[in-house]
């Protein structure tokens, strides 16, 4: 009886640990939510979810990432990303490329790996961002939306990270938010959200991504800001 109990109790909390090895103490503490809990990752993975997110900007800045993928081209992206897009990414690079994906959470490497299943080009790869060292020369490394999910002191060794593997002709990537203008009403509604679920993401609204770059004047920059000041793509070159 007693093995019973603890073979009917067990299973459930050895799955629930396997989802939180390993994983750094911000995404427990605060997206726990949205990232580790397998049933609400579950939930949550739907292009609809995006859409709502980045208020119907969503197709915008992901086509800005995609027009800048050719096929054959070595495509890494720092994190997953909720619906469709590493599907689209891997089908852009084709089957003379190659997509890294690299995520630091079980539940989104397990959906990574479900949707990229049928694309040998693509591989998955359980790392932080901040780690990642890949075996090729990238023409292209993106970070869609995850900077403002990290701690500042992550968010630079993250930019090092990707900055650190740009070769000459290669490209970085960054998506993410900004400080809205004044004028733009949903930079109230931010501020709200931010409060309550992302401690991290102001940070972007005072300082420009290039100020987390210990060589930022290796690189040339541009910013585009979109949606009122509320997103911006920045496109970083390494100077010839
Ligand atoms: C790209 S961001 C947010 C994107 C957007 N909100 C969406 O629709 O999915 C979320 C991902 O970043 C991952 N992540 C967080 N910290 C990371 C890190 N240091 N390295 C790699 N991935 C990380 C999370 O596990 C999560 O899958």
């Amino acid at each position: 009886m007693r093995a019973r109990l603890a073979m009917t109790k067990n299973p459930p909390d050895v799955t629930r640990q396997f989802y939180y090895e390993d994983v750094p103490g911000y995404m427990t503490e605060v997206y726990d939510w949205a990232y580790v809990d397998p049933r609400n990752a579950r939930l949550l993975d739907r292009n609809l979810v995006v859409r709502i997110l980045l208020f119907f900007n969503d197709q915008r800045m992901m086509r800005a990432y995609l027009e800048q993928i050719e096929p054959g081209m070595k495509v890494w992206q720092v994190a997953h990303v909720y619906g469709d897009l590493v599907s689209r990414v891997a089908a852009k690079v084709g089957s003379a490329g190659r997509f890294d994906l690299t995520d630091v959470t079980p539940v989104q490497i397990e959906h990574a790996n479900h949707k990229l299943a049928s694309f040998p080009q693509a591989q998955v790869i359980r790392s932080d961002a901040a780690m990642h060292r890949g075996d090729c020369r990238y023409d292209l490394i993106c970070s869609f939306f995850l900077l403002h999910e990290v701690p500042d002191s992550e968010k630079r060794a993250i930019v090092d990270n990707m900055l650190d593997q740009v070769p000459e002709e290669g490209t970085a990537f960054f998506v993410d938010y900004h400080g809205p203008a004044a004028w733009q009403p949903i930079g109230w509604l931010l501020r709200w959200v931010n409060r309550w679920l992302e401690p991290f993401a102001e940070a972007l609204w005072k300082h420009d991504i290039r100020e987390y770059a210990a060589r930022a004047d290796d690189f040339v920059w541009t910013k585009r800001t979109i949606f009122g000041g509320v997103y911006q793509l920045v496109t970083v070159k390494r100077k010839k």
